[in-house]
């Protein structure tokens, strides 16, 4: 049996219907937003590439420590044969964890992106000679519908992208992670943690610009997709800390009164000087915080570690 197989639960127009219904709702509300998922066209994930490597953005440097100290740890508490990875695009950042997993019997990554998921898969079924990979092209905060693998499973989520859902979102996204989950079975969760605001908005709003030319970006995929006439230029970047929900919003402020055409949708959207458009939260999180959210969803956290500066955790939750 070929080592790569790839699934496509996705149905064939599903990225154009949602990015229409995402644009419509999200630009017709007051205030303005946009789902981030929409930033990872080719470009997008490019400059998302490049902002893990910014001096600024410490995250993906962090949870990578972590890995690379626990993953032994993390091996042996799971002693997962199969190994699911939701969002796993590169899956540079398991590497290592299933170098780890001895007893690991089946990889399961899945993403929107097939051209990731082929390039990935493929790569790790040739390093890993034995390890059967089973891709799914999808959309991991949809229903989501895994392969019969040899258990117990481990589930990982990270990078800090659970902080891209809003509470409500999250408690849903963790109880449908929950349902997938069989005794024994374990989710890995990867969260950026609560810190000093000048931190934070600096990995938000670095000095040479990524991060502008990414949130900016958005607009582009709506011009391109919808034949929108967005001008980027036309917004100006902007990363907040929201200390109230404790999360960092990112959005893009209209340096002018404007309107903007969406022939796909038949709507014009105005913008009055200085209105901004939310393009993403990134939510920050405590110890206590994610223990009541997993147990919330009938997740028991038993293990938790950080990097050595305290920035980041992976949390250890069973079923
Ligand atoms: C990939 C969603 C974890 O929220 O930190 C990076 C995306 N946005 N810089 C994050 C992001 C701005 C990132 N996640």
């Amino acid at each position: 049996m070929s080592p790569f197989r790839l699934t496509r639960t996705l149905p064939e127009d599903a990225t154009g219907a949602a990015l229409r219904a995402d644009v419509r709702a999200g630009l017709t509300g007051s205030p303005k937003t946009l789902p981030p998922k929409w930033f990872y066209d080719a470009r997008g994930s490019e400059l998302f590439e490049e902002i893990t490597a910014l001096p600024e953005y410490y995250p993906t440097r962090a949870e990578r420590e972590i890995l690379l100290a626990r993953a032994d740890e993390i091996a042996a508490a799971s002693g997962a044969r199969t190994l699911v990875e939701l969002g796993s695009g590169s899956s540079e950042k398991t590497r290592h964890l299933i170098a780890a997993l001895d007893g690991l019997h089946t990889y399961v990554p899945v993403d929107v992106s097939e051209s990731a998921l082929t390039g990935a898969g493929q790569a790790l079924a040739a390093e890993r000679p034995g390890l059967e990979v089973h891709a799914l092209v999808a959309d991991f905060t949809a229903e989501l519908a895994l392969p019969d693998t040899p258990g117990p499973r481990l589930v990982a989520f990270l990078g800090g992208t659970v902080g891209n859902l809003l509470p409500a979102e999250r408690s849903a996204f963790l109880a449908s992670v929950r349902a997938l989950l069989a005794p024994g079975d374990a989710l890995l969760l990867g969260t950026d943690l609560v810190k000093d605001e000048r931190t934070l908005v600096r990995a938000y709003d670095d000095a040479a610009g990524v991060t502008a030319a990414f949130n900016r970006n958005v607009l582009n995929v709506v011009n391109r997709e919808l034949g929108a006439d967005f001008d980027p230029d036309a917004f100006a970047h902007v990363a907040v800390w929201d200390a109230e929900h404790e999360w960092i919003e990112m959005r893009l402020r209209s340096r002018t009164a404007q309107s903007v055409k969406i022939p796909a949708l038949e709507l014009v959207v105005d913008f009055s000087e200085g209105e901004e458009l939310r393009t993403e939260v990134s939510a920050k999180f405590r110890q206590e915080g994610v223990r009541a959210e997993l147990a919330a969803a009938g997740l028991d956290l038993t293990r938790w570690w950080t990097d050595g500066e305290g920035r980041f955790a992976l949390s250890l939750s069973v079923a």
